[in-house]
């Protein structure tokens, strides 16, 4: 069964409930870019159509969780992936733009848009998690209010074992973004 949970607008993007027939153009984006995938922590590692497929199955069918596809407003592409998730208490977001859209701004108008739709939904915090040499997520967290809450450590199977993380939380109500 695949969610329907919406589709979310803003100035450039439409985001809208993942869907199985996005599994190609995910293992187009990820499956050439091995550095980008290993940052994202959660994405299937080889990123095949097969393996890509398998995660979307995974997203569509949790009950706790939204996965979008970050698409382009004027012509539909695909251009990544954002989601939120996870324990009530905890519930965290993921992000990734494909290599040949970035530095356009579309990671932070997304994030902005689902922090907006999270504290219309009445979710109080929302967390992030970064490696600390990925310095572009940290950047798109900051400008959309996150503060750095913290640094840990997480055990990462797809990524190899165990890595540093920055920890990253924004408070909802009332929330603002901050452009800076
Ligand atoms: C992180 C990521 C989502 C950013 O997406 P994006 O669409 O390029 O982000 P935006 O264009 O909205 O903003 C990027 C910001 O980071 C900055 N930036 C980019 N590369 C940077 C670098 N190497 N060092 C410092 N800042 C950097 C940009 O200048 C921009 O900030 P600015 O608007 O203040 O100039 C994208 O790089 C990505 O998908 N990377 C691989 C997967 C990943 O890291 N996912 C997040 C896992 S936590």
């Amino acid at each position: 069964m695949e969610l329907d949970y919406g589709t979310l607008s803003s100035e450039h993007l439409t985001l809208r409930p993942l869907a199985m027939y996005d599994a190609l153009s995910i293992a187009r984006l990820l499956g050439p870019d091995p550095e980008g995938l290993r940052m994202t922590a959660s994405m299937p590692e080889p990123c095949t159509e097969e393996t890509a497929r398998r995660w979307i199955a995974q997203k569509i069918s949790s009950s706790t969780g939204y996965a979008f596809a970050v698409t382009r407003s004027e012509d539909g592409e695909f251009m990544g992936v954002i989601g939120y998730g996870g324990p009530p208490q905890e519930i965290t977001i993921g992000y990734w733009i494909g290599q040949p859209y970035r530095r356009n701004g579309y990671a932070t108008e997304a994030i902005r848009t689902i922090v907006q739709q999270a504290a219309g939904l009445g979710i109080r915090r929302l967390f992030a998690e970064t490696f600390p040499d990925n310095p572009a997520s940290s950047r798109v967290l900051i400008k959309n209010g996150f503060r750095l809450a913290g640094r840990g450590i997480r055990n990462l199977p797809l990524q190899g074992g165990i890595h540093e993380v920055l920890h990253y939380v924004i408070e909802l109500d009332g929330c603002t973004s901050t452009e800076e």
